[in-house]
């Protein structure tokens, strides 16, 4: 069974966290297909050119692959990406599809030499499943129990030499064994501005969106040093400019379109702002648990701390302590509070 991953989540107004519902097939035109195309991540580019090269100069597998970090960094893409570089076939499945040993043990044995299998949130995989990975991963081959009781009996499978490649926004819950199999692991980091605008302009290329410099560094300076919401923003602005304007995306367009959006000079949006708040206005600031936050502000505890909490905390907005999460000075600044939580201002600084 070999499913694509999708996001189920729904939303209206736009958040960062509905920009992950974007479907691979409707993002297809904008996603680069060869290393050359990627843009930044320039030190993981440089070590898979090299590991790349000399797999195929040796006619191997490339060894498996572990892509952490935050959503909408490029992990899924980079790992098509890598596939058409060693120009074999990939398969995508996620550990949440892979509920059986036997839906494992399907996809491995209908793999080819050198193809991957890649696994999305690969950090879902329950523990059977990991356990049957393990020497799959080490020796290519997978051990299946037939029967039950005193007559069960385990037979080998022999796999291909397959490469996996993992991904994960939560590096912190992997099991220890199954990360220590990867042979190559890379950490994705937040994009510099100039890559993100780099990435907008050949976006705009590719949509044909007429699009000005000083717009396209103001999309990129409220995108979240995130490629997947530059993108998205970006498709927003030009709707906008479509309907209100003459097509054409200018800086005034730009800054209506993204505060309609409810995008703050930061790049914040509503979600963001509503944490912040809370442990401002309901926790004094903080320490509070993630929990009693998530509560407060009726979000999933895992989406805040995926979605939002790594920008957030980059940006020097929150701080996560061992007691728990604490709104930064920065945080009481940004929203116009005074260090007793009161609103200075009605409205948030631009
Ligand atoms: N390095 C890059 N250069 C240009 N565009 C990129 C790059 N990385 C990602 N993108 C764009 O951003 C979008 C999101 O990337 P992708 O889906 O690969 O992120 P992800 O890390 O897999 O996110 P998630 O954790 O939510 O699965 C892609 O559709 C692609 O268009
Ligand atoms: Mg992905």
């Amino acid at each position: 069974m070999v499913v694509r991953f999708r996001y189920m989540e729904q939303d209206e107004s736009f958040s960062i966290h509905q920009a992950r519902t974007e479907e691979y097939e409707q993002d297809a035109p904008l996603r680069p297909a060869t290393l050359d195309e990627y843009v930044g991540q320039q030190n993981i580019r440089e070590m898979l050119t090299v590991f790349i090269q000399a797999a195929r100069q040796r006619g191997e597998q490339l060894e498996h692959v572990l892509l952490s970090g935050p959503p909408g960094l490029g992990k899924t893409t980079l790992a098509h990406v890598i596939a058409h570089e060693m120009g074999v076939t990939i398969r995508v499945t996620s550990g949440s599809a892979l509920e059986r040993v036997g839906d494992l043990a399907a996809i491995l044995t209908n793999l080819g030499n050198g193809d991957i299998l890649f696994i999305d949130e690969i950090h879902r995989l329950s523990k059977s499943i990991s356990e049957a990975l393990y020497p799959a991963m080490e020796d290519y081959a997978l051990d299946i129990v037939l029967g039950k009781g005193p007559s069960a009996r385990t037979i080998r499978l022999d796999l291909p030499k397959f490469t996996l490649i993992g991904a994960t926004t939560r590096m912190s819950v992997l099991p220890g064994p199954l990360r220590d199999r990867f042979g190559n692991l890379f950490h994705l980091d937040f994009y510099t501005q100039q890559e993100i605008s780099d990435i907008i302009r050949r976006s705009a290329g590719i949509l044909n969106i007429p699009i000005h410099e000083s717009a396209t560094e103001k999309i990129a300076g409220r995108s979240r040093f995130t490629p997947r919401i530059a993108n998205r923003l970006l498709k927003r602005v030009r709707d906008y400019a479509q309907v209100k304007g003459d097509g054409m995306v200018d800086e005034a367009i730009t800054d209506s379109a993204l505060s309609a959006l409810g995008i703050d000079g930061h790049g914040l949006d509503a979600v963001d702002r509503r944490i912040l708040t809370a442990i401002i206005e309901k926790f004094a600031g903080g320490p509070v648990g993630l929990n009693t936050i998530a509560a407060s502000i009726a979000e999933e505890m895992e989406t805040i701390e995926d979605v939002y909490e790594p920008f957030l905390m980059q940006r020097g907005f929150l701080h996560r302590t061992s007691r728990g999460r604490i709104a930064t000075e920065l945080a009481y600044e940004h929203l116009n509070r005074d260090k007793t939580g009161t609103v200075l201002t009605e409205h948030p600084r631009e």
